[in-house]
């Protein structure tokens, strides 16, 4: 056969061998799939001890319960019920060690974050009850009327202010 026939073909083997090289010498020993098979797909095995190593931010209501179980019987069969404690306090991090994250937000902006009413309908979103917020007593933080715990309370910590309409 001709030589010009030949020439690519050895360029061809060329790349593909120095590809494997290439890649013997950069993938790490420890790449490959480990004692979970396909669960974690392939990955170095000494990634999972990293993993392990980075603090968990966010706990879930389970953990708050241990300690604040009041809030949680409240706010478990009320219309708040599927909002998780750490999507209005912040992550827990160490807490109560180590107060990072956590913090009590008494503003109006914490709850029209998701009541503001909605012009448009067509989203799960709008299918929250929604108020004015430009007129729907706008002269106090909603938690002054409305128990978060529980919305359809009115607020045991406070007492509701006077209300002119
Ligand atoms: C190991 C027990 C424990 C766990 C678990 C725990 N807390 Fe607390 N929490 C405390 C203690 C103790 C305080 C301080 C009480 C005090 O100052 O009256 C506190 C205070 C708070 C406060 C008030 C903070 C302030 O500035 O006054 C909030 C809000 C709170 N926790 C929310 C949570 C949430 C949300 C979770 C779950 C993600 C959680 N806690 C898990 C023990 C715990
Ligand atoms: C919809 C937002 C929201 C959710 C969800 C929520 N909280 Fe709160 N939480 C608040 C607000 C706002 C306050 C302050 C209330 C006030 O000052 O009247 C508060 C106050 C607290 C306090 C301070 C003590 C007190 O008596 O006021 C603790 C502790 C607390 N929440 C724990 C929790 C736990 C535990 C959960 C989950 C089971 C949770 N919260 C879920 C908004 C929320
Ligand atoms: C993460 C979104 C979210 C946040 C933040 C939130 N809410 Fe809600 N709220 C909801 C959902 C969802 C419902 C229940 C909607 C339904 O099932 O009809 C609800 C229901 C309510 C209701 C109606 C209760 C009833 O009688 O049916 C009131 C009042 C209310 N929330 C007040 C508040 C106040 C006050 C805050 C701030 C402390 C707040 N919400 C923060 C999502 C939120
Ligand atoms: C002075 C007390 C007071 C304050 C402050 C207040 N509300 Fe209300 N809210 C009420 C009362 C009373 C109702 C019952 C219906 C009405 O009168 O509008 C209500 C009704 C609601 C409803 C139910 C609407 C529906 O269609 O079912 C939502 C949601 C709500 N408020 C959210 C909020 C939010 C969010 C804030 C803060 C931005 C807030 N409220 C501040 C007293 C208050």
């Amino acid at each position: 056969m001709k030589n010009h026939v030949w020439k690519p073909l050895y360029i061809v083997l060329a790349i593909v061998g120095s590809i494997l090289i290439i890649r013997t010498v950069l993938v790490p020993n420890d790449f490959g799939m480990h004692e979970r098979g396909y669960m974690y797909g392939w990955h170095r095995k000494s990634n999972e001890a990293d993993w392990k190593k980075v603090p968990v931010k966010y706990k879930t209501a389970k953990v708050c319960r241990e300690c604040h179980k009041d809030k949680y019987d409240d706010i478990k069969d009320s219309p708040h019920g599927s909002i998780s404690c750490e999507n209005c306090h912040g992550p827990n991090y160490n807490h109560p060690q180590d107060p990072v994250g956590l913090k009590i937000d008494t503003s109006r902006a914490l709850c029209l974050r998701c009541h503001s009413l909605l012009p448009y309908k067509n989203s799960a979103r709008a299918k929250i009850p929604g108020i004015n917020p430009d007129k729907h007593y706008t002269q106090a933080e909603c938690v002054m009327c409305h128990y978060p715990h529980d919305p359809t309370r009115s607020n045991p910590k406070h007492r509701r202010p006077e209300v002119k309409s």
